[in-house]
């Protein structure tokens, strides 16, 4: 039986992670560690907290991971502030989570000899140009925009000289944007669902032809178990279905699968420094590792989505007001 330390498992893609791992490995025995910050929700493992151990800690707590460390054999570490937009008003919590808390479970790794994998994200490669063929390959350089994906650069980096200068036995996978169940409604599908859901009109940054590369959360989590049980030390793997779609296209499909008008949406500030294009070129994790996504239709996943949120207003509703106040101060 492996014992597996899911940092940030109460959040959008580590909740998931710990439901797809209690089903398809059964003999895990998981630990999630979580600050239940804002955006980490209990309720995302209500119905498995018989099947896990969860800790209330932060991971800057250099006392409460060693001792979680210390007694497990492999850590996934999704623990991360993860919003660009709060990024640029507040980065201060990212520096401190996303470097300082992946510092300390680097050298609790280090000393236990345990086995870490890190989960990162391909906006540390920076942007494409809209008319750029090319992809993010492992071989891209760092180019990182914001200080979210600056200070995710940097823990990535952190993580590849423990592996080189002390030994510690770690992968990195670096994956583009998902969507699915559980998501934080700040980020942009849930946020335009809900919306559409409280009778709102959804909210566009700029033009809107800015491109992300969407990939359902449980292919991004079926890649990392891969990584976790057959990747090398050392390796950076990068997730991604071939699943881009402008900023616009996807609110229209939104709007018309909620049976709306699909140009009933408003043009909103843009973000500044707001990242054109991401793309990933998924062939090493294809290739070595037998990975191919399951979710290949975006608009069936989009529509399974959509369905989750309707079902679940009580999951999203005590967070929908304090996110809209938030965007409302910003102009977007
Ligand atoms: P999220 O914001 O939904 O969840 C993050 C979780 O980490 C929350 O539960 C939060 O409470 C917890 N957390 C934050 N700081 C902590 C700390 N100091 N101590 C303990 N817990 C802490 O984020 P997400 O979208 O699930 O992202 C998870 C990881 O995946 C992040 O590392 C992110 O960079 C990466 N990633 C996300 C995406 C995406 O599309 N969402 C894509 C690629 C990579
Ligand atoms: O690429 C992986 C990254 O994807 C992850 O590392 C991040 O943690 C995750 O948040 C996501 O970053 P983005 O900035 O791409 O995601 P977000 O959901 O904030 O926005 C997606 C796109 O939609 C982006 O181009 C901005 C735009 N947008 C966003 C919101 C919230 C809008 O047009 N309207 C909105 O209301």
């Amino acid at each position: 039986m492996s014992k597996i330390l899911v940092t940030g498992g109460a959040g959008f893609i580590g909740s998931n992670f710990v439901h797809l791992a209690l089903k398809d490995r059964p003999d895990w025995q998981i630990t999630v560690i979580d600050k239940l910050g804002y955006a980490g929700n209990k309720a995302s493992l209500d119905d498995v907290l018989d099947k896990i151990e969860f800790v209330k800690a932060d991971i800057c707590d250099q006392s409460a991971i060693d001792e979680l460390v210390k007694n497990h054999d492999h850590v996934v570490h999704f623990a991360a502030e993860s919003h660009n937009d709060n990024s640029l008003h507040s980065p201060w919590p990212f520096v401190e989570s996303n470097l300082i808390g992946t510092f300390r479970i680097l050298d609790a790794v280090r000393i236990h000899g345990k086995k870490l994998h890190h989960i990162s994200t391909d906006e540390v490669y920076g942007d494409l140009e809209l008319d750029d063929p090319s992809k993010f390959t492992p071989e891209t350089p760092y180019n990182p925009s914001s200080p979210y994906s600056s200070t995710k650069a940097g823990s990535d980096l952190l993580v590849r000289a423990w592996v080189r200068s002390f030994g510690v036995h770690a992968t990195i996978s670096n994956c583009s944007n998902n969507y699915g169940p559980r998501q934080h409604v700040e980020k942009f599908i849930p946020r335009q669902i809900t919306e559409i859901l409280e009778g709102r009109r959804p909210k566009l940054y700029g033009t809107g032809e800015n491109v992300r590369d969407w990939i359902h959360v449980d292919d991004h989590n079926r890649a990392v178990i891969d990584i976790m049980e057959k990747g090398k030390s050392g390796e950076t793997y990068l997730i991604g279905a071939d699943g881009e779609k402008n900023n616009k296209d996807v609110i229209e499909m939104i709007l018309e699968n909620m049976g709306q008008d699909p140009s009933a949406y408003d043009h909103v500030n843009d973000r500044p420094g707001h990242d054109l294009r991401y793309a990933i070129d998924n062939t090493k994790l294809v290739a070595e590792l037998g990975w191919q996504p399951v979710y290949t239709d975006f608009e069936s996943g989009l529509k399974a989505t959509i369905d989750w949120y309707k079902a679940n207003e009580a999951w999203w509703r005590p967070t929908k007001e304090a996110t809209e106040a938030k965007y409302k101060e910003l102009g977007r």
